[in-house]
């Protein structure tokens, strides 16, 4: 399967938004999903605009406000875009004491060259980018540094385009915030141990995975995760009807605002105790 360069127009919702991605050719994944060890051409950016950051984070504090420790799952991480991207929003709208329960942040990536490259500690970032990223309101340099050497990605695709790319390194309070693991998205599932405290960020993964892997996601987020957890998807995977498959599974959308974020438990359930359950 190769992405034509229109998907960049397909996923856009917001048409002022000036959408730029950075693009990684993939093999490794061949073993789950590409068929004949095809290259595959992924695509990750900072602050992600399927997802409304902001309104997420707040969201997720609210929620998790009688938990210690809440486990965030970055799977199928890419260069680290994603968790990032979480970190940041996360610190530039609470105090460090808060922010404390939600890191480190779990990033997983199967691909050695994307994975080894969010490992270096360094990431690219496209001059496009940055100005959504200023019209977003984040000061960069309050997050990155610059490195020492650039980052040379060998499946970078992005570059390809004669894009303007800058090499960052995170500030150590954003390195500490996440940690980079090459593995795949069905090995670190099996292994969660939920207490109801859980967000799996799958984003934009399943439609590049075997129909039988993606059912096999589905089926092990609905048995490990407990009620009150998250499986969060990106707008890419709709296109393989990821929502249906778990709303069947024992998922409802509890925002209706957000279509890609999901909650375990019954929503019927749910409702019937914010609304009866003081008189039960
Ligand atoms: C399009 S990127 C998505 C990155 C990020 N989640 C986002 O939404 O921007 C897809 C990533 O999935 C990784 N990937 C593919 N199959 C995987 C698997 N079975 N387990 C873990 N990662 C996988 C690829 O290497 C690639 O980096």
């Amino acid at each position: 399967m190769i992405i034509s360069p229109l998907y960049r127009q397909v996923v856009t919702k917001n048409p002022n938004f000036l959408s730029c991605y950075r693009s990684y050719s993939s093999k490794a994944i061949s073993e789950f999903g590409a068929k004949d060890n095809q290259y595959v051409r992924t695509s990750t950016n900072l602050f992600r605009e399927d997802l409304d950051w902001n309104s997420f984070v707040k969201f997720l504090v609210n929620h998790f406000v009688d938990k210690d420790r809440v486990m965030i799952y970055s799977m199928a991480c890419s260069d680290g875009s994603e968790a990032y991207s979480l970190a940041i929003f996360l610190m530039e709208k609470f105090s460090k004491s808060l922010c404390k329960k939600f890191f480190p942040i779990m990033a997983h990536d199967v691909d050695d060259l994307i994975i080894n490259s969010a490992k270096s500690e360094r990431i690219n970032i496209e001059d496009c980018e940055i100005y959504y990223i200023n019209k977003l309101g984040i000061n960069l340099n309050k997050y990155f540094v610059n490195p020492k050497r650039p980052l040379k990605i060998k499946n970078d695709m992005t570059s390809y385009n004669n894009v303007g790319l800058f090499s960052y390194e995170p500030i150590q309070e954003l390195k500490q915030s996440v940690e980079f693991k090459k593995s795949d998205i069905l090995t670190e599932l099996n292994k969660i141990k939920d207490n109801g405290n859980s967000v799996v960020m799958c984003r934009n993964v399943m439609p590049y995975l075997k129909e039988d892997y993606i059912d096999e996601i589905v089926s092990v987020a609905s048995k490990v995760l407990k009620d009150g957890s998250f499986f969060v998807t990106g707008d890419y995977d709709s296109t393989i009807k990821i929502g249906e498959r778990l709303e069947k599974s024992g998922f409802y959308r509890p925002l209706l605002e957000n279509q890609n974020l999901f909650q375990k438990g019954n929503s019927k359930e749910m409702i019937d105790r914010l609304l009866y359950g003081y008189l039960i």
